[in-house]
């Protein structure tokens, strides 16, 4: 989301519009070098701050060691997404001579202990580099059977608050399960075992999946995040202007928001810092996510609430712009909560609805049969680390590159989902049809697609044809592999 604001959003200074005009030519070397010299120039300059982190983020293997010391200091910057950052900065000390790659585990420990950037990597965001997690799944099995740990508490206490971020994702094998359980409550256990979540009552549904799938939220709240990318006010109008190409529809200055499954809270964390003059309210069947998102969101325009979206009429209100990310598809008929939705919706109001599509996810199909032994199982840590396990043992490329496989609340969401019903191109344009809806524009999240879609379609530079996304999927068919993403208004 915060790439996506940032998509439709100004860019700033003449080397960050060049920065775009790379990365949209495939030059993803030189863009990452340009934004860095941008940063250079403008240290404080949120805009570079943040078009140097969003490059990184996207590319970490592109980061040199030239970039460390900017990458330090963005890893512990208010303005930026520490998760950004990481990956990059995972990379380049993983890189790093001597290679960590063959170092006895013991050594490695002791050098981490005093490597202030490594124990900085651990505790500002999870981990999602997988050549690097196991290589600190090791030294963490030092730490415990060796019972050298209390020597080296900088690095538990980094491991705890990595164990946090991604709720006890990485492996534990027999040996190190049965010293846990021998260990109690002392530091090292935290670095395996975070404190669980407590989770907020159920919701009260009479229908089955709402009810199954508040449960898995209430269990594993989704999405894992510390801070998010702060970029320069802006406002809605702004947005839908660049969209239209100009015209603001019926967006007022001082917009009602609706985040509809706003899970954890960090695109509504996004669009509140971005919109400042918003009101935005943002609902949820999940307790215990809510109280995630309202811990980590502190701005003064938005209100979290417990609710169903299917009665979000019961508030009595109605919006400007609202917001579903990664939702719809989770409901039971996902057509008709849109039209709850759209109920809400003023007219000429906008929307934004991602969601999956049934091409973008044959990788996730490939790995459920992978793991077909699993599923119906009540789930529960152990289940979604044995999943995390046969994929790693078997598969480790085929999910290896989404940041959710990092996590258990990400693994739970991606593979073992309580409900799942995916989208096409023509299901989607049936839908807009039937709510009343007009498309304004598709998100192509990937700039080489984007620059392969103006190349093929100069007729439709605002990415409103439906027709030409479904042949960009043929043609690319992960490139909605995180989901479909697009903006659209009621007539
Ligand atoms: C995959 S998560 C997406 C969270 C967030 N939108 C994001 O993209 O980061 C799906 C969220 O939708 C919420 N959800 C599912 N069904 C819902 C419903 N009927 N009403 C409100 N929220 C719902 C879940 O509790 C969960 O937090």
């Amino acid at each position: 989301m915060t790439e996506a604001v940032g998509q439709v959003a100004a860019g700033a200074t003449g080397r960050l519009v060049r920065v775009s005009e790379l990365e949209e030519a495939g030059r993803l070397p030189e863009a990452l070098a340009e934004a860095w010299r941008a940063l250079e120039e403008a240290p404080d300059d949120s805009s570079a701050k943040a078009r140097f982190a969003g490059l990184v983020g996207r590319n970490p293997r592109l980061a040199e060691a030239a970039h460390r010391p900017c990458l330090e200091r963005l890893l512990v910057d208010a303005e930026i997404d520490p998760f950004f950052i990481a990956q990059a900065g995972w990379l380049l000390l993983h890189a790093a001579a001597p290679s960590w790659s063959g170092m006895e585990p013991g050594r490695l420990a002791e050098r981490l202990e005093s490597c202030d950037f490594a124990l900085s990597l651990l505790e500002q965001s999870y981990l999602a580099v997988l050549e690097v997690e196991q290589v600190l799944t090791r030294v963490r099995r030092w730490l415990l059977l060796s019972g050298e740990w209390p020597r080296l508490p900088r690095l538990v206490a980094a491991l705890a608050a990595q164990a946090r971020h991604n709720n006890g994702a990485w492996l534990i094998d027999p040996e190190e399960e049965r010293q846990l359980d021998a260990e109690g409550e002392s530091a090292i256990a935290g670095a395996y075992r975070p404190p669980r979540h407590i989770p907020g009552p159920p919701i009260k549904s009479d229908d089955a999946v709402t009810r199954r799938v508040s449960e898995q939220y209430r269990g594993w709240p989704y999405p894992s995040w510390s801070r998010i990318t702060r970029r320069p006010a802006s406002s809605l109008r702004e947005v839908v202007g660049r969209l239209t190409g100009g015209s603001l529809l019926s967006v007022p200055p001082s917009p009602e928001i609706l985040v509809a499954g706003c899970g954890t809270g960090r695109d509504a964390a996004v669009i509140a810092s971005s919109f400042p003059d918003a009101r935005v309210t943002a609902i949820d069947i999940s307790e215990t996510s809510l109280a995630f998102a309202a811990q980590r969101c502190r701005s003064p325009n938005i209100e979290f609430r417990l609710l169903d979206l299917h009665a979000i009429g019961e508030l009595g209100r109605s919006y400007d712009f609202i917001h579903c990310s990664g939702v719809l598809h989770h409901i039971s008929d996902p057509e008709a909560g849109w039209a709850k939705l759209v109920d809400v919706l003023r007219p000429g109001a906008v929307m934004r609805v991602m969601l999956y599509s049934r091409v973008g996810r044959l990788k996730v199909q490939a790995a459920r049969k992978l793991i077909a032994d699993y599923l119906g199982r009540p789930v529960d840590d152990d289940l979604l680390r044995a999943v995390r396990r046969r994929l790693i043992d078997h598969a480790p490329t085929l999910l290896g590159g989404s940041p959710d496989f990092y996590t258990l609340g990400g693994i739970y969401d991606l593979l073992l989902h309580q409900h799942e019903d995916c989208f096409d191109v023509p299901r989607i344009v049936r839908a807009l049809d039937r709510l009343g809806l007009d498309l304004l524009a598709f998100v192509i999240p990937a700039s080489a697609a984007r620059a392969a879609y103006r190349r093929d379609h100069p007729e439709d530079p605002l990415f409103r044809d439906a027709e030409a996304w479904a042949s960009l999927e043929k043609k690319n068919p992960f490139v909605f592999a995180g989901m479909y993403d697009f903006w659209c208004h009621k007539r």
